[in-house]
């Protein structure tokens, strides 16, 4: 297979637009068989749900070339288990869970060329995601719902890729408690567009997130769970009914566990520990595990011992034992690679 003449190693977090993605439609209440297609535009009702009360929810995976030249994707099961709960959150028909796997192999195939290849350092990123398609104007669901994929190649979501990051914390909240925090729902990350333009101003990469309850617990960031190492090599990430269930970080914790032998734990993390840690990291799909070296709070600043240049110790092996698993290099003990 022949790739697209793209500069793999200089990439960043963008939309490519590629050539095939997929598409089904759910009317009379049935999904329709689904197909691929070309045309990357949508048209729809201007009194769409979708449009009215933002009746959508998205998931993110990616595809890789291994070291021996197999195109494979990352635990694609859970983001299909994932869209399924968002899904019923949200008054959606869940997508069925195996037609999603499907799905995303489909869109893979049809876009091979676009498969970063191995050692590049990029990725395909995949992009599912659902919506209420037909005219509601009274507050209910929709009864008409389109579920896309759509493909494109991407470098590290943060500039710099393994620098470590500087975050604030933020003034805002991210979610409520028995809100929709644990979903992956458009809405959460509408709401973060305005405490993530001011951060960016203000000079920080990502907004560490405090519980709205009590403004004592760090829950995430907008688009990543947090990771922290103590000083004596525990893993530690917090435990909240309200943020993200990340496939990274359950899977990092699996890491190392199991193949680390590091002690882990999933816990309320008070702000007030935070100060005490000698790593932190942000992961997820798209943000892999990059490293946290100032976390600042109102001008308060807490510098992670690892520092401002490079990855700490733990967090760099999280970092090179799960992305060798996912590029084929380190065994696949537990069945996470699915070949496309
Ligand atoms: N938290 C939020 C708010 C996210 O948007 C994401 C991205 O998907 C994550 C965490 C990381 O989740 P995952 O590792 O499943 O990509
Ligand atoms: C991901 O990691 O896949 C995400 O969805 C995070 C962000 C791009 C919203």
């Amino acid at each position: 297979m022949e790739k697209q003449n793209i500069d793999w190693g200089n990439l960043g977090f963008g939309y490519i637009q590629t050539d095939k993605r997929y598409v089904s439609n759910f009317k009379d209440g049935k999904w329709d068989d689904g197909v691929l297609t070309e045309d990357a535009m949508i048209t729809m009702s201007e009194c769409a749900c979708v449009l009215q009360y933002a009746q959508t929810c998205f998931e993110g995976l990616k595809a890789y070339t291994t070291e021996d030249g197999r195109t494979v994707c990352f635990r694609p099961d859970l983001n299909a288990d994932r869209m399924y709960d968002t899904a019923l959150r949200l008054e959606m028909p869940p997508f069925p869970k195996d037609r999603f796997i499907e799905a995303v192999k489909q869109v893979v195939k049809a876009n091979e060329s676009y498969v970063p290849p191995f050692g590049s350092g990029a990725s395909l990123y995949l992009r599912p995601y659902m919506f209420g398609s037909n005219p509601v104007i009274g507050v209910k669901p929709a009864e008409e719902y389109q579920f896309r994929i759509f493909a494109t190649p991407v470098g590290p979501y943060f500039k710099g890729g393994a620098k470590p990051l500087t975050i604030c914390v933020s003034d805002y909240d991210r979610a409520a408690p028995h809100g929709t925090g644990h979903i992956k729902a458009g809405l959460n990350y509408a709401m973060s567009l305005h405490p993530i333009v001011e951060a960016h101003k203000n000079g920080f990469a990502e907004n560490m997130y405090l519980d709205a309850a009590t403004r004592t617990k760090v829950e995430e960031t907008g688009g990543a769970n947090f990771l922290f190492v103590t000083k004596d090599g525990k893993v530690v990430t917090p435990k909240s009914s309200s943020i993200l269930p990340s496939i990274t970080r359950r899977s990092l914790m699996i890491v190392a566990k199991e193949y680390l032998g590091l002690e882990v734990e999933e816990r309320e993390v008070f702000f007030d520990e935070v100060k005490d840690f000698a790593e932190c990291g942000l992961c997820g799909t798209a943000a892999v595990i990059s490293p946290v070296g100032k976390i600042v709070n109102h001008g308060e600043e807490i510098c992670l011992p690892a520092g401002m240049d490079e990855m700490g110790p733990v967090t760099k092996k999280l970092y090179e034992t799960l992305t060798g698993i996912q590029q084929g290099k380190i065994e696949d003990k537990f069945g996470w690679v699915v070949e496309i």
